[in-house]
């Protein structure tokens, strides 16, 4: 039982669950590292147990998956309180106080190891039990003593340090996972989560307060007369947010690994960062994240499990998931694509981009001004020879560096710098040659900003053309 494969973050949400569900609005999260016995404590304020409901709640599993719960209720098998706390410690107390009593029981492994009984503890003085004196009204503490699991007994400073990062990474992680809870959506009771003091922020993983997120179409499927809503979103691209939120929203895992169906039972996340198996992690759907909500009627139907980190779609949502997909990856797809189209389409650019076939190619752009006209100043001699060059130069565009570079760090990725004198002269024979098509001037400026390299350098550009301008008249 202990080793059913709960981490130190999802044991921790499930026993945060189990608040929620009892109507807690503050839920504390007390670890003391100060001792090599590292202790921890979840407080909460909700309605607390009875001595008789806590007996019964301390049994595995107490309640039947079977029967129906509330509406809110998060749990489902009457066993999250104890695999969870067993995942992590040897020693589970469980103090609850209702209507003023507080009553106390523990399950203490190795009490159960060393006698072969399964028999609970009752302590006697409950004033004495760690953390219980933040146990101010009705509510519970659920405490974790021997953690051996989260952090090796006679703790070193190693890992003592390594417990400190998993907490960390715990708090992120139940950031996302309470994020509606944490944010108080509408519809819902907010819920105020604290480790050590420290109030956890929501984070939304769909960016959705930015202008930029593109948000679709929610749609509803039913399932057994209950609705499933599903609401695609385009996160923004990285040049239309700062570096900061890039990197924020990226999570450590990245982009690649975190686009995917984001699955809520009652607005709680249990999975997220998968397509459910119906389509790749792929490069250009990075940026899609899809919201499912599915209410806890549905569990069966959706195979969730006791750490409420696993579900499987059920048959009709899984069909129109698969459809769904496909037009999933529009926006995000345009939001790269469109770069590539409008510098197709001016002309201008150094590179063009062709597409035929199934295939893209990019290749040097013998009507860019400044190529053309060095063919034309070329001896005829020479000129077969250049074109030749040409070719070889754009068949050997280092794509997979490319890719992978911009994949991993798009910022650091840059434009090789031109002098003054180079860019100067590069925008005189531009203008020179659109002059020469019979192009419009009020629609150079436009063109312009299409084409590499002044669409990177605008100001640069816009500084020189007043400049150019200015020698006209
Ligand atoms: N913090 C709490 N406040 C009040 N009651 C609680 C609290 N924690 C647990 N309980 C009671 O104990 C019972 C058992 O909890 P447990 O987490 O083991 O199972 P569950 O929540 O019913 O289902 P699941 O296995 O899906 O979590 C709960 O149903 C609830 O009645
Ligand atoms: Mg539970």
């Amino acid at each position: 039982m202990r080793d059913i494969g709960y981490t130190l973050e999802s044991a921790l949400a499930d026993v945060i669950d189990n608040a929620i569900a009892a109507g807690a609005t503050d839920v504390h999260i007390y670890v003391d590292t100060t001792t090599p016995n590292v202790k921890l404590g979840i407080i909460d304020n909700g309605s607390g147990m009875s001595r008789t409901e806590l007996l019964s709640a301390m049994r595995l599993g107490s309640r039947n998956p079977r029967n129906g719960r509330a509406t809110g209720d998060l749990g489902r098998f009457g066993l999250g309180m104890k695999t969870a706390s067993f995942s992590q410690c040897r020693r589970l107390t469980v103090v609850a106080r209702k209507g003023g009593v507080a009553s106390a029981a523990v399950w203490d492994l190795d009490h159960v190891a060393s006698t072969d009984q399964w028999e609970l503890l009752t302590p006697d003085h409950i004033e004495d039990i760690p953390f219980v004196d933040q146990l101010t009204g009705d509510g519970a503490l659920v405490l974790w003593e021997r953690m051996d699991r989260a952090i090796e007994q006679q703790a070193s400073n190693a890992a003592l340090r390594h417990f400190v990062q998993r907490l960390d990474e715990s708090r992120s992680h139940l950031e996302l996972v309470f994020h509606r809870y944490l944010a108080g959506e509408r519809g819902r009771r907010r819920v105020r989560i604290l480790l050590n003091a420290l109030p956890l922020n929501a984070f939304d993983p769909f960016h959705a307060s930015h202008p930029a997120t593109l948000k679709g179409q929610t749609e509803i499927v039913q399932v057994a007369g209950e609705e499933v809503t599903i609401t695609p979103f385009t996160l923004p691209h990285h040049r239309n947010v700062t570096k900061a939120e890039w990197e924020h929203y990226a999570r450590p895992e990245g982009y690649l690994k975190t686009q995917g169906f984001y699955l809520y039972r009652e607005g709680r996340l249990i999975v997220h960062g998968t397509w459910f198996g119906l389509a790749r992690q792929a490069e250009l759907t990075k940026l899609c994240r899809v919201r499912i909500d599915m209410p806890a009627t549905l569990d069966s139907q959706w195979h969730v499990d006791v750490k409420k980190s696993f579900a499987r779609p059920p048959l009709q949502v899984r069909e129109r998931l698969q459809r769904l997909i496909g037009e999933i990856g529009a926006p995000s797809r345009r939001i790269y694509e469109r770069r590539g189209r409008t510098l197709y389409e001016a002309k201008l650019p150094m590179w063009s981009r062709v597409q035929a076939d199934n295939a893209i190619v990019y290749r040097l752009n013998g009507e860019n001004p400044m190529l053309s006209d060095f063919l034309l100043s070329l001896p005829t001699s020479h000129r077969a020879n250049f074109e030749r060059l040409c070719r070889v130069i754009s068949a050997s565009l280092p794509m997979d560096a490319l890719f992978a570079d911009l994949a991993g760090s798009p910022d650091a990725v840059k434009h090789e710098a031109l002098d003054d004198a180079l860019f100067g002269d590069l925008l005189r024979r531009t203008l020179a040659a659109l002059a020469a098509k019979g192009v419009e001037p009020r629609l150079i400026p436009p063109m312009l900003r299409a084409a590499e390299p002044f669409r990177s350098n605008w100001e640069r550009t816009e500084d020189m053309l007043d400049a150019i301008n200015g020698e006209a008249n």
